[in-house]
């Protein structure tokens, strides 16, 4: 850590720097010029390495960020007519400004409560025979967060629920993988176990979250619904003319396994965080740690106390109460500090 940084930032994953892999490939990359927009060796080594991660002949695209992934990936799985049925707290309800929506020309979101920020096959079936007349936006979407939002996870006879339901009304399901990674390591699952396996037909999987400087990776499994995607992708201001400096830093973590490594480190930080939250009297955990965040209840001047001290961390995000998100390069120091500037500040509250 370079001395004039002070890393007190636990807002989001979104805060950490590019991981050592992702920035070697990408210097790697930039040591000869290539083809634009896509034609060149990084984005065609990248996208094989995806069917090969994913032993499965999938589609690849890459974007910028993920709410672009998700509203352009959820714009090409149904019309403007269509609903996308998600969680009340799904990043694509709560903080995408209206993209999905946007980018759909208008297809509604529909949303169902669910404990730990999860979906499940009663609230998905309750939205879709709540009515079946022609006012009604008619349902053709499921989407999940993997990871959610609350930093749970879905196991695989959860996400097989979703698919038998998805099947009976003939949705399709798109996952939210902004922390997909984090999902594969905490269920310590592959890649194509939560995914094609259980009938997911698009993930929009994050590198930006798990080292990468940005970029996500947008994977269709049901490639009928990739049919001039790369032109969606364009319309939007999404296709990176240097794109080998986002498949490059996604080669990197892929080659080298860092997708991985990143996503377990930050999960074991994150649990290391829980419990000792679990020991601090006056802090409360919200939800189960499964992934890299952590939510907790904590008084409000401890709140007031953790910003004047530097740290950075969301209260808008899910259920309410502080969220501490970890990262690829979160450490146990910084969240010694941490939990020893929370102790503190509840005994002085
Ligand atoms: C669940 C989830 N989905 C998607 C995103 C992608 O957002 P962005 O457009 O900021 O990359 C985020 C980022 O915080 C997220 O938490």
């Amino acid at each position: 850590m370079a001395p004039h940084c002070s890393p007190r930032f636990l807002a989001s994953d979104n805060t950490s720097g590019i991981c050592p892999e992702a920035l070697d490939y990408l210097l790697e990359a930039n040591a000869c010029d290539d083809l634009a927009y896509g034609n060149d060796s990084w984005t065609q080594r990248a996208t094989d390495r995806f069917r090969s991660l994913f032993d499965y002949d999938c589609d690849v695209f890459f974007v910028f960020n993920g709410t672009a992934a998700n509203s352009l990936t959820l714009a090409a799985m149904g019309q403007s007519y269509h609903s996308v049925i998600c969680h009340e707290l799904a990043h694509i309800e709560t903080d995408e400004c209206g993209g999905p929506e946007f980018f759909s020309n208008g297809a509604k979101l529909l949303t169902s409560a669910g404990r730990h920020g999860k979906l499940n096959a009663e609230g998905i079936e309750q939205l879709v025979t709540r009515r079946s007349d022609i006012h009604y936006p008619k349902p053709r979407i499921v989407s999940i967060t993997q990871a959610t939002e609350v930093g749970t996870v879905y196991d695989r006879e959860e996400l097989l629920a979703i698919r038998t339901v998805a099947d009976k009304y003939d949705l399709r399901v798109h996952m939210d993988g902004a922390r997909f990674a984090n999902a594969c390591a905490s269920l310590e699952a592959t890649p194509a176990e939560l995914t094609w396996q259980v009938g997911v037909d698009a993930l929009c999987f994050s590198g930006t979250k798990n080292g990468l400087p940005m970029g996500e990776a947008v994977v269709f499994f049901n490639r009928e619904l990739a049919e001039d995607f790369d032109y969606r992708c364009k319309q939007a201001g999404q296709l990176a003319s240097k794109m080998r400096f986002i498949a490059a830093p996604w080669l990197g973590l892929l080659e080298t396994g860092a997708w991985l490594s990143n996503a377990s480190h930050a999960n074991a930080m994150a649990r290391y965080l829980a419990d000792g939250l679990r020991g601090l009297p006056g802090a409360e955990l919200m939800f189960p740690t499964q992934a890299n965040s952590v939510f907790v209840q904590l008084p409000p001047p401890v709140l007031a106390q953790l910003r004047e001290r530097g740290w950075t961390f969301y209260t808008f995000i899910g259920a309410g109460g502080a969220r501490f998100v970890c990262a690829w390069n979160t450490t146990v120091e910084l969240l010694d500090t941490l939990l020893a500037d929370i102790r503190q500040a509840l005994d002085a509250s």
